[in-house]
């Protein structure tokens, strides 16, 4: 069968903060395990990957750190790269978007389009902090998102209803610098017409049979809005350059030149192996198929933005799948650096092998809906899985060769009912297994692979060696043989998941790493008899509860000591006279009535008792109390507030209460019991 040429690609990760293994299950490991699959199967495989190294969340790492944007890619590209070179990732480059060679095709690219006259100028409105002195783009801005109302919106994409945004249409809008609200400005920007190609993208989507439902469904949504023109240029100092007169104070924006990331990195690639001119290979050969692994996050950049950018410039081929991933939590919530909330990859791989978090995320790998990474899995996963069928199979059998075979491989003589079909299937094992792969369905042909080290286990069970070697020579040895090829069977198909592992088991039994091409022919006896083998290893190791203690405490506790010590303390602001404190009146008072606000989810009504006087007070605690917990309680409001209608209401005061960079809330209350009315000061 003809070689297939296939191009792998991951999204490349935004080199400001460590992957953590929610990213892994998402856009790398299954990359991984297909690109490991295909070359097995014999084709030719370019497999990309590297740091997105530009763009606000770069910039905005480098300030809540207190260094430069350079650092920062320089600490988290590096992390990152070790950390995936530990998981095994087989990536034929990891490269950078700061490279020169990036900067240069991003520039040669977006001045192409420029010149073909596709990108159109038009000034725009756009958010501007006056404290700061500069325009916010995308992630500077913060409020609550338009479409779902998540009031934790960033000014690129909402991370709840998952709409890409514009800071200008965040309603709420406060700048993520200093927190004060932005005022509008105009600018000029470039933009692309996205709309131009509507009809083409989606003859181009449609056309695709065999793509994971979620992806057209995501894209028809796009579609059914109607594609619109886009700033392609951003108001930044951090990024690459635009290279057109008039626009020497912009970049690029981060999304347009990352995607070319991946050719660049493909360019990267080509000279470094002497071949300059090969990426036009695999990016300008029909005959290349194509595959973008991402999470469901950047479906609209990979399967609607770069495809439109490729067919306006022409000569690039087009993703033939992109199988999207949907997101994969951690312990039953979503990963969260600053709730302490989930581990990363480098911290996981300094307690563990690579290879039994590699299973673990495999055999979860949210394909088709939201799953989870939990300790208890893992251990289970390791111990019963790994440890048990696997492992036992692989050691059950290489000790039986070692004690009652000289270590040595035994001659098949006598072929029972039991043997002919173990053999039988495994001829079939890999060609099952591939059916999978090659619909993207890695999670069940990882389910199937581990189904051939249990099937191994019966069939060794059911065979009885032990007994055979007396009773039945001939039948033992035949037995062991088999196994012996079952072990090489497993040598091969277990490599794209645990590749460390089927290195291991080639050594035991002397065989060379496992070549290009090896697939069709893995479920074939092909051992020599008497060849020798190694003395058997243990191949995993049990993890026992006690490991898993700290862990759990350090990575899965919210209100952990390290939680607290990561808050943010904001700082203290200007200082004010005494006189200037006294006109703000704070007052203890009671409260008398307290209820939810219809429609609304943070909201709670109170009224108040301050001396003969009632209040009507609005307070967003409605998260944090429970409405007839508050009655009867003595509180501290501050009294003299101007007026305020909050949801229609009229809110005659203010509550306080202290709420920490976390978002947690505890309302102040009087130490001893005091009279409402009573002068706080
Ligand atoms: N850095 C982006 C993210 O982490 C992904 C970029 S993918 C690319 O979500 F194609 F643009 F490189
Ligand atoms: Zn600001």
């Amino acid at each position: 069968m003809k070689k297939r040429r296939i191009l792998i690609t991951s999204a490349l990760p935004y080199a400001n903060s460590n992957q953590h293994l929610g990213n892994v299950a998402g856009a790398y490991l299954p990359a991984d395990i297909y690109a490991r699959y295909q070359r097995l199967k014999g084709n030719e495989v370019l497999y990309i990957c590297g740091s997105d190294e530009h763009g606000v969340p770069v910039t905005i790492s480098a300030m809540n750190e207190k260094t430069t944007p350079k650092a920062i890619i320089d600490k988290y590209h590096f992390e990152n790269k070790e950390a995936f070179e530990k998981l095994g990732m087989s990536f034929d480059n990891y490269s950078r978007t700061s490279l020169p060679i990036h900067h240069q095709t991003a520039q040669e690219f977006f001045l192409d389009l420029y010149n073909k006259g596709i990108l159109i100028e038009k000034k725009d409105k756009q958010l501007f902090c006056v404290k700061d002195n500069m325009f916010l783009p995308d992630r500077y801005v913060e409020g609550t998102c338009p479409y779902c109302q998540n009031p934790d919106a960033r000014g690129d994409q909402c991370e709840k209803c998952g709409n890409i945004l514009t800071p200008e249409t965040i309603v709420n809008p406060k700048c993520k610098i200093c927190g004060s609200t932005p005022e509008v400005r105009e600018t000029k920007h470039l933009f692309f017409p996205f709309g131009k190609y509507q009809k083409e993208l989606e003859e181009y989507v449609f056309s695709k049979k065999d793509w994971k439902e979620n992806v057209i469904q995501y894209c028809q949504g796009w579609f059914k809005a109607g594609l619109e023109d886009r700033a392609v240029t951003r108001d930044m100092e951090w990024g690459i350059k635009v290279p057109v007169p008039g626009y020497e104070n912009k970049v690029i924006y981060v999304w347009i030149e990352a995607v070319l990331g991946y050719v660049s990195a493909t360019k990267e690639w080509a000279l470094n192996n002497n071949q300059p001119d090969k990426w036009k290979e695999f990016w300008c050969n029909e005959e290349t198929e194509y595959y973008a692994f991402i999470g469901k996050d950047n479906i609209v950049f990979h399967c609607i933005i770069m495809p439109a950018m490729f067919i306006a410039r022409g000569g690039f081929i087009l993703p033939k799948n992109v199988p999207a991933n949907e997101f994969f939590n951690f312990e039953g919530k979503k990963f969260s650096k600053s709730r302490n909330w989930g581990i990363s990859l480098k911290e996981f791989l300094e307690h563990f092998p690579p290879d039994p978090l590699r299973y673990t995320i495999a055999i979860n790998l949210p394909e088709t809906h939201d799953t989870d990474f939990y300790w208890s899995d893992f251990q289970a996963r390791n111990n019963n899985e790994l440890a048990d069928i696997l492992g036992n199979f692989v050691n059950r059998t290489i000790s039986f060769a070692n004690n009652y075979f000289n270590s040595t491989v035994p001659e098949r003589k006598t072929i029972s009912a039991l043997d002919s079909e173990i053999i039988d299937y495994m001829k079939i094992a890999p060609k099952r297994i591939e059916d999978l792969f090659e619909k993207f369905k890695i999670r069940d042909g990882v389910i199937e692979i581990m189904n051939v080290a249990r099937k191994a286990n019966k069939y060794f069970n059911d065979s009885e060696p032990w007994k055979t070697r007396k009773e039945n020579p001939d039948q033992c040895a035949t037995t062991i043989n088999i196994c012996l090829e079952i072990v090489r069977l497993l040598s091969i198909i277990t490599e794209p998941i645990l590749p460390f592992t089927a290195e291991k088991i080639r050594k035991l039994l002397n065989l060379p790493k496992t070549e290009p091409g090896s697939w069709d022919t893995a479920g074939e006896l092909q051992l020599a008899y008497g060849s020798t083998i190694n003395k058997a290893e243990i191949l995993f190791t049990k993890i026992e509860d006690e490991m898993l203690k700290p862990l759990i405490l350090k990575y899965s506790n919210p209100n952990s000591e390290e939680t607290k010590s990561n808050s943010k303390i904001e700082p203290i602001k200007e200082t004010i006279t005494i006189d200037e404190f006294k006109n703000v009146d704070i007052r203890v008072v009671k409260v008398l009535e307290c209820e939810k606000i219809p429609k609304s989810t943070k909201l709670l009504k109170l009224k108040v008792k301050l001396g003969n006087e009632e209040k009507t007070i609005v307070a967003g605690i409605a998260q944090h109390y429970e409405p007839e917990n508050l009655i009867g309680k003595s509180i501290v409001i501050l009294a003299n507030l101007e007026h305020a209608k909050l949801m229609g209401i009229e809110s005659q005061g203010m509550v306080l209460a202290a709420k920490d960079s976390n978002g947690n809330l505890s309302l102040l209350f009087p130490d001893k019991e005091i009279s409402d009315g009573s002068i706080v000061g």
